[in-house]
């Protein structure tokens, strides 16, 4: 289980809900079920309308950071993020500090959402 908390200006104040072990919604699927008001256009990870910022709060490690290509080549493209953090993804679990919320699948880390 894994507490997401949004956190932003269009927001009245934080907000944090729970996904549950297993579910393999996107980030912006359970942000909209809860009526986060996180910009979206494609949904297909291709206009980058919906990048957040996401840090870890939990002490745990996360492992396996799986961007998809089309979240790398995006996320890269608008200046979100650089080569070597796709690379400190990759090879050393780094989470990258922006993602794509309509591909990013939530694990069971608890993660801040800023937006
Ligand atoms: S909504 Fe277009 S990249 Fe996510």
């Amino acid at each position: 289980m894994a507490n997401i908390t949004f956190t932003s200006p269009k927001l009245k104040k934080d907000l944090t809900v729970y996904a549950v072990a297993g579910d393999c919604r996107t980030l912006l699927a359970i942000a909209r079920e809860h009526k986060v008001p996180i910009d979206f256009e494609c949904e297909n990870g291709e206009c980058g309308s919906c990048a957040v910022q996401v840090s870890i709060l939990a002490n745990k490690q996360p492992h396996g950071i799986a961007l998809t290509e089309k979240e790398k080549t995006v996320l890269k493209l608008i200046g979100k993020i650089t080569g070597k953090q796709i690379e400190d993804a990759e090879v050393g679990d780094i989470p990258p500090p922006w993602r794509l919320a309509c591909q990013f699948i939530v694990r069971d880390e608890d993660i801040l959402v800023r937006f």
